[in-house]
């Protein structure tokens, strides 16, 4: 991608039932990293994620709890689902709520247009539907429990809660009309739905047929009503799906809708075919380009499980944050995991990676080399000399991790990415331990070597904070302010991040001050076990 090209980033939005676990936060930290990483590469960025709020999970819920579905989410979203993104330092440009006036405005635009161009039809609905997916559900996704508490009934393969029997009447959307085009879409542009796991499923399940989908609900009034009849409600995830498009100004803003369309969708592979077959369909019904990319990543496991909320195997973001930070969850979720697979999460494993690579790898580097400059040049950074082939050695590793990890990231391949720019923290401290800069310190006649050496080191670290900006802005923030960077090079978030690897950029005489521990150690009793 060339720098100033559109980029469009959309997590999905999630259901206000119940507040975050780790699992919505794995998702917004990887879009977050990913659009950091697009903005400081000078593109025009966008990043956009909110909260589905309609359909009949969330009504029941609020029932349950003595209160309306409106008043139950305003709740959820304030309470729990905006402070999600602080927690988490994600750097989003907007929140959008299905119960927003704009989103229910543009959905009514859309539906109207399809209505009038021949898509939709009038129909009954008879079949199973699990309010936990809000999803119209075939028998082979579901199963008949022999034991607990559901023993005897048929329940959905995902909740395992009892499904239920549906006889509406609704309406339909053409969904079947869209077959071929589909996969004339997948076949054309192979990147379309990754990763290839998740492409191939989509594919042999529009290859086995697609029917016309229900798009309106008759029972139950939490929703937004068909245009042309108010006795429906769109159906939820009808209505989920038009965020994407209706928060940037589907119908009322042409301008900034062409300006950000198409989004690239990150998803979990759970509700990839939601947006690699319905949404796609639902676009070229309406005559719009089809997302860039939809990428389903995996999920995060408990016990071999996916984490859920309605399995109650939850674990609160903030559990990890109060004692970690929220760099070291950033960083933990993205470097453990490769970005597409499914990945279990340990305190054991998070505790190990915090100590041997945040605060032993990466953050004792940036204190010991700041410390150096400090003691030996009052803080003052030396001039190189002549370089040597050890000192060219770093300068080639910084240029090679920074196109690496560049092109890891347009890929989504983010675990590499992050394993790219760990070569430049390998390189420093293997560096540091060979050129024994407190020995050359001893001498006179070393103190050109010392510089070159304390350079060399210190223009690494400039390189560093860069890269890692867009994965620890904390951490990052501070190592730039210790570089003294921000009086000659500007603010750490305006470096344009492809040109993290051009060597020599922090000049000599840069006033470097001592940094305290980025990633001070955190005793055992401290963890959560
Ligand atoms: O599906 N591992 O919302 P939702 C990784 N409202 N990611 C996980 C996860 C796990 N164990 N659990 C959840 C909905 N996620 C709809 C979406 S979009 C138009 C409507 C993340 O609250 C992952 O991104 O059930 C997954 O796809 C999403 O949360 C589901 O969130
Ligand atoms: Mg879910």
């Amino acid at each position: 991608m060339s720098a100033g090209e559109s980029f469009y980033l959309a997590t999905p939005i999630f259901y206000v039932n119940d507040v975050p676990h780790i699992g919505h936060a794995y998702t917004e930290v990887a879009a977050d990293l990913v659009t950091r990483w697009h903005r400081q590469s000078g593109d025009d960025t966008w990043l956009l994620t909110g909260t589905d709020e309609h359909g009949q999970k969330i009504l029941r819920t609020a029932v349950a709890n003595d209160t309306t579905p409106k008043a139950w989410a305003d709740r959820l979203v304030n309470e729990s689902w905006l402070p999600l993104l602080e927690t988490i330092t994600i750097a989003n440009d907007d929140f959008i709520r299905t119960t927003d006036e704009r989103h229910e405005t543009a959905v009514k635009i859309f539906l109207q247009k399809l209505y009038d161009d021949g898509y939709i039809y009038s129909g009954e609905y008879e079949g199973y539907y699990c309010v936990g997916c809000e999803e119209y559900k075939q028998l082979d996704d579901l199963m008949e429990t022999e034991t607990g508490d559901y023993a005897g009934q048929l329940v959905c393969k995902i909740h395992s809660r009892p499904i239920e029997v549906l006889k509406e009447k609704n309406y339909f959307f053409r969904m079947s009309d869209f077959q071929q085009r589909l996969l004339d879409l997948y076949e054309e542009n192979p990147t379309f739905v990754q990763p290839e796991s998740v492409r191939n499923e989509i594919i042999s399940f529009v290859k086995g047929g697609l029917s016309d989908l229900s798009i309106s609900r008759s029972s139950f009034d939490w929703g937004i009503q068909i245009p042309w009849d108010p006795t429906h409600v769109v159906y939820v995830w009808f209505d989920a799906l038009l965020n994407y498009i209706s928060a940037i100004g589907y119908g009322t803003d042409d301008e900034n809708f062409n300006r950000r369309w198409p989004a690239t969708q990150l998803v979990g592979k759970d509700i990839a075919r939601f947006h690699a077959v319905i949404w796609p369909a639902m676009l070229m019904a309406a005559g719009l380009q089809p997302p860039k990319q939809v990428f389903g990543h995996g999920w995060l496991l408990v016990g071999g499980e996916k984490m859920s909320k309605s399995k109650l195997t939850g674990i609160a973001p903030q559990q990890i944050t109060d004692t970690f930070g929220a760099d070291a969850f950033r960083y933990y979720f993205m470097r453990a995991i490769s970005f597409g697979q499914d990945g279990s999460f340990s305190w054991e494993d998070l505790s190990a990676r915090y100590q041997a690579e945040l605060a032993n790898g990466f953050g004792n580097l940036a204190s010991r080399v700041t410390a150096m400059v400090t003691r030996y040049y009052d803080g003052v950074l030396p001039a190189p000399a002549e370089y040597s082939e050890a000192d060219l050695a770093v300068q080639k590793v910084v240029a090679d991790a920074t196109s690496d990890a560049d092109a890891a990231i347009q890929r989504l391949a983010i675990h590499e990415s992050l394993a790219a720019i760990w070569t430049i923290v390998e390189e420093l401290n293997g560096y540091i331990t060979i050129q024994e800069p407190w020995v050359l310190a001893k001498a006179d006649e070393t103190r050109a070597r010392l510089g070159t050496v304390l350079y060399t080191a210190t223009e690494g670290l400039r390189a560093l904070a860069v890269l890692l900006s867009p994965v620890i802005p904390g951490a990052t923030a501070k190592l730039w302010a210790a570089l003294g960077a921000e009086p000659v090079l500007g603010g750490l978030t305006a470096q344009v991040i492809t040109d993290a690897g051009t060597w020599g950029q922090l000049p000599a005489g840069s006033a470097i001050s001592k940094l305290e521990a980025l990633f001070p150690r955190i005793e055992q009793d401290d963890v959560p076990a």
